[in-house]
């Protein structure tokens, strides 16, 4: 039996999962598998932080990552750093020394995919990245094996855990923002800095990384118009609730019409959803599509061992291309650049909610040009639905709601967007 020797970049949670999870299936992947795999460097910030990590026996702990990229014996590398920097430079020296890449990292292929992806084309090795995208849920082979042949219409993503957790544990168990979110921490599902887990970053990054294999376009940061969770406040999601809508961090990207409208915040789901019902870090990605019509894909989106998993996954397929030697076949090769729009600027309907102390019935009554769908009331908020309205009218409803010196905030509802097509010449 062939053995592939392998390097690991990275012992945080993932890293770590990556070595549990390639002990606990050593025997089955032996046995299903005509190759085994043998870990033997991994590089870390600081050996000293690591001496009592369970690694097997004889694979070496270094600090140089250097010791990985550039060992001759070494033919996978599996990136689990992290951030761009220098994870990026690791993984360009790796391809140059033809070692094929398995990364966790949506970071860097969201923001230079297209640039580090080619290089492990011409340099004819594997880049898989299912990790990066929903933690254990394996939806980028689905993307680009199960729905080759068919036309995506619209991806719908609860796709950050943390943000997700936080949601969840501040609607079902009222604990504060902080609270929740220094507990997903704990989890080990917030990335280092969770700036952007609470900002959405996070979920942008893996749009773009879905978008790439859904629509064949790759968006940019700047493309995708975007608010995170960190304003949230516990009267939107008790008075979402009351109108029988769920409060989760979407991400969205639509094409029609060779326009791919996308957006990334929070969103009021109703109930009869199934990503209403995606809770703690759970993630969930709803496909529509030609052929199929809705299909939806739920599992753990962060975490050690649903994320080793996936890993291993991409660890299994690279090789067995290095054994049949078909190494340098791309994730994921659809290309169709399509214009990108701001999902935001498309007319939809809104959550409105209106807290403080005023009276609330004199400052809603005073918008008399809005005929409100349903409302929801508390001691010190107000809510209400709006009609499907234009970008412009919220805006100046908002600055109406405004004058009464409450505080304001709006949610849109999801999948009330109706966005206006340009006419495309053919
Ligand atoms: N911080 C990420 C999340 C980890 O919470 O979803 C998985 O990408």
């Amino acid at each position: 039996m062939k053995t592939i020797t392998i390097g690991l970049l990275g012992l945080g949670t993932v890293g770590k999962g990556v070595v549990t999870l390639l002990q606990k299936q050593a025997a089955k992947i032996a046995r299903t598998q005509d190759f085994r795999f043998k870990l033997k460097s991994v590089a870390v910030h600081n050996c000293a932080h690591h001496r009592n990590d369970n690694l097997p026996a004889g694979t070496i702990l270094t600090d140089k990552v250097t010791d990985v990229v550039d060992d001759p014996e070494i033919q996978i590398v599996i990136e689990a750093m992290g951030t761009i920097e220098p994870a990026k430079v690791a993984i360009c020296q790796a391809i140059l020394n033809g070692k094929s890449i398995i990364s966790a990292n949506k970071d860097l292929l969201a923001t230079a995919g297209d640039e580090i992806l080619p290089l492990a084309k011409t340099a004819g090795v594997d880049f898989f990245y299912e990790a990066s995208v929903a933690g254990g849920i394996p939806i980028l082979r689905v993307l680009s094996s199960s729905l080759e042949t068919d036309q995506i219409t619209q991806i719908t993503g609860i796709i950050n855990g943390t943000a997700n957790y936080v949601l969840t544990a501040m609607d079902r168990e009222h604990k504060d923002y902080a609270t929740a979110l220094k507990a997903a921490q704990e989890l080990g599902y917030a990335e280092a800095d969770p700036t952007n887990d609470v900002q959405g970053i996070d979920a942008t990054y893996k749009l773009i990384i879905l978008s790439r294999f859904a629509f064949g376009q790759s968006l940019s940061l700047k493309d995708v118009p975007r608010r995170g969770i960190t304003t949230i406040s516990p009267a939107q999601l008790i008075s979402a609730g009351q109108l029988g809508l769920k409060v989760k961090l979407l991400a969205v990207a639509k094409e029609e019409n060779r326009q791919l409208f996308s957006f990334v915040g929070p969103a009021a789901i109703p109930a009869s959803e199934p990503l209403a019902h995606v809770n703690g870090v759970q993630n969930a990605i709803a496909v529509q599509s030609d052929a199929l019509g809705e299909t939806t894909y739920t599992g753990p989106g962060a975490g050690a061992a649903p994320t080793a998993n996936s890993i291993l996954s991409d660890l299994l397929a690279t090789g067995d291309d290095i054994v049949k030697g078909n190494c340098g076949r791309e994730f994921n090769s659809y290309r169709k650049p399509v214009s990108a729009k701001p999902l935001t600027a498309a007319p939809q309907q809104y959550l409105i909610t209106v807290e403080g102390t005023g009276n609330l019935l004199s400052i809603i009554s005073s918008i008399p040009t809005l005929s409100w769908q349903q409302q929801a009331t508390g001691r010190n908020y107000w809510s209400g639905l709006t009609p499907v309205i234009s970008r412009d009218a919220l805006e100046e409803l908002l600055i109406t709601l405004k004058r009464s010196g409450q505080k304001i905030s709006y949610l849109p509802i999801a999948n009330s967007w109706q966005p206006v097509l340009e006419k495309i010449e053919e």
